[in-house]
């Protein structure tokens, strides 16, 4: 198993994370070492952290990804670039068509809105400043030197926080963050004034459990860009941080650290999931446990949890109030990432394992202990699986395994470091093997594969824009564009972000910045796509300025956390006796 995290192994094992709480329990409880504070934030060990007290530290990632060792990675034979570092022509149209689409309160620049598309003849919500849609459009502008239109959307977003967000008769939790927010200007009274979506506004009035995660982690990139710690360090920004904090740490009955999720929480904001009902009569019509979709644990969510975990945990400060999230934080850290490279790792060798479980296993003894049932796992796993390479499955709870592959959530356990080093390369080799699957013609599919006939009806809800290879049913995103150069980067194969990117010129701008394609191959412009989709045209930018640069990668990635990589410990020998 590449990962080196074979659940056969781990069975036979201590309860590690039994082991390892106790062992942080000490630490936290160690003395506090004060260590001069230093220009940018930094991640370190969590084990340092709490026993160093001080979480904002040398920035030992611009020594990783100096341009000197990343220029001698980009210089590797398989990089098929004439010259990586030419300028190409749609450069200069991405950042005026970018330019286009920002917003203004009162004078000041606080966001992008989703697409400035003047064909479309419905404009529905994309004239408003999407949270998830703003972040690699933030991070284009702070890779150029722009950091003042992100420090104003973080604080206009962290004001729009405090609102009191409602849906019906029902209030929502203070900590919950607007899916997006639109600036109306009155022309009389010559006035600016927000409009705030929560999700009372949103098809299926769900709220975004990423736009709080996209905030904190944006906080850290600003931070770590700037060296301005004064915006981080602010009562309302720690405030802020505890409110959205307080929503995912709360302790209820949940036997999994994974964050339960309701569906069309996040960029994939519609229905993707089995109707309770799954016969039909007295005949199953499929397999139930491939139907699980977004509702449940979905990778995508859970690794943008851990990542805005890890980066709050750089930024919190330790007083009384800070001190408890940070003590919270690090405790889930660890069942966190212990749970997901367990159970949601699939290579070939845990497949033949799951492939061949027992089920009803009862007891702390079980192999198979979510009790799957083989006879659920998709026919087209097993070819679908190299022999080398593996990656974060969609969605795990009990006796439902979602095996399809999620591109968002995968690129960011790379860069969070959730994923080993051993399995970021092991999704690498994946995307290598299955190019033509996962890429095709344009980088890259949400998801994979497509539901299809009974399937698409019964879990999307016969959503038409959800039809196969379509829009969130394996549609192509540009926009992954800049989370699959930054995962490359990161993982010393910058080739593979340039092949990708010489696919998006192809036809990214001739398209005119489609936001989605569609088909196996993602070969057409998505059937209801908008044209110049914002982050369409920042995900490449993003993509571009980071292999031309690669020391960018420092403010959204994390280093690997050596606390949680400690080799498990293991069972005295009278208990395998
Ligand atoms: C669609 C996408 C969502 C995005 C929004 C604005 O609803 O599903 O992820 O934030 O458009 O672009």
């Amino acid at each position: 198993m590449v990962g080196g995290m074979d659940l056969r192994k781990v069975d036979s094992l201590a309860s590690i994370a039994e082991a390892e709480d106790l062992d942080f329990s000490r630490l936290l409880d160690r003395p506090r070492l004060k260590i001069e504070r230093k220009r940018s934030f930094d991640e370190r060990s969590v084990s340092e952290l709490t026993v160093s007290g001080n979480l904002r530290q040398v920035d030992s990632y611009d020594s990783m990804y100096s341009l000197g060792t990343m220029r001698s990675v980009l210089d590797t034979p398989g990089s098929s670039a004439p010259n990586p570092f030419d300028p190409h022509p749609m450069v200069a149209e991405a950042w005026e068509a970018l330019r286009r689409t920002i917003v203004f309160f009162r004078g000041q620049p606080v966001g992008t809105i989703a697409a400035y598309d003047h064909a479309s003849e419905e404009v529905l919500n994309y004239d408003q400043v999407f949270v998830r849609d703003f972040f690699p459009s933030a991070l284009a502008f702070l890779m150029n030197g722009e950091p003042e239109i992100v420090k104003n959307f973080l604080v206009k977003t962290l004001h729009l926080q405090g609102w009191e967000k409602r849906i019906d008769r029902f209030k929502l939790g203070e900590g919950v963050m607007p899916a997006s927010f639109k600036v109306k200007h009155d022309p009389t009274r010559q006035t600016d004034n927000l409009i705030a979506d929560f999700g009372e506004s949103a098809i299926g009035r769900v709220a975004p459990i990423d736009s709080g995660f996209w905030w904190i982690i944006l906080l850290r990139a600003y931070t770590k860009s700037t060296g301005d710690l004064a915006l981080a360090d602010s009562a309302e920004c720690q405030k802020g941080m505890r409110l959205i904090l307080a929503l995912c740490l709360s302790e209820g009955f949940d036997t999994f650290p994974t964050l339960l999720c309701t569906d069309g929480c996040s960029m994939i904001d519609r229905r993707m999931v089995s109707s309770s009902t799954l016969c039909w009569g007295t005949h199953y019509l499929w397999n139930e446990q491939t139907l699980q979709g977004i509702y449940g644990y979905p990778i995508e969510i859970q690794a943008l949890f851990f990542m805005a975990l890890r980066c709050a945990l750089t930024m919190l400060k330790q007083d009384t109030e800070g001190k408890e999230f940070i003590d919270r934080i690090v405790k889930r850290l660890h069942a966190l990432s212990y749970h997901i490279r367990n159970y949601f790792w699939l290579d070939f060798q845990q497949l033949n394992v799951i492939y061949r479980y027992k089920t009803e296993e009862y007891s702390h003894t079980a192999v198979n202990k979510f009790n799957v049932i083989p006879d659920s796992i998709p026919d087209w796993i097993f070819d679908f699986m190299p022999t080398r390479g593996g990656y974060f499955i969609g969605n795990v709870s009990p006796a439902r395994m979602d095996f399809r592959w999620f591109s968002l959530g995968n690129c960011l356990a790379i860069l969070s470091s959730l994923a080993t080093p051993e399995q970021s390369a092991a999704i690498m080799d994946l995307l290598e093997a299955r190019w033509e699957e996962l890429v095709g013609e344009m980088p890259l599919k949400v998801a994979y594969p497509a539901l299809e006939s009974h399937e698409w009806r019964i879990v999307t809800g016969c959503d038409p824009k959800n039809t196969r290879w379509s829009y969130h049913n394996g549609g192509t995103w540009p926009v992954t564009l800049w989370l699959l150069t930054a995962a490359c980067i990161k993982t010393g194969r910058p080739q593979i972000a340039r092949r990708a990117i010489d696919l998006a010129e192809n036809r990214l701008s001739k398209d005119s910045w489609p936001e989605y394609y569609d088909g196996k191959l993602g070969r057409y412009i998505g059937k209801q796509a908008r044209k110049f989709q914002t982050w369409s045209i920042a995900g490449y930018l993003v993509a571009k300025m980071m292999l031309e640069d690669p020391s960018h990668l420092g403010m959204i990635s994390l280093e690997e956390d050596k606390a949680m990589m400690r080799p498990p410990i293991k069972r005295s020998a009278s208990w395998t006796i």
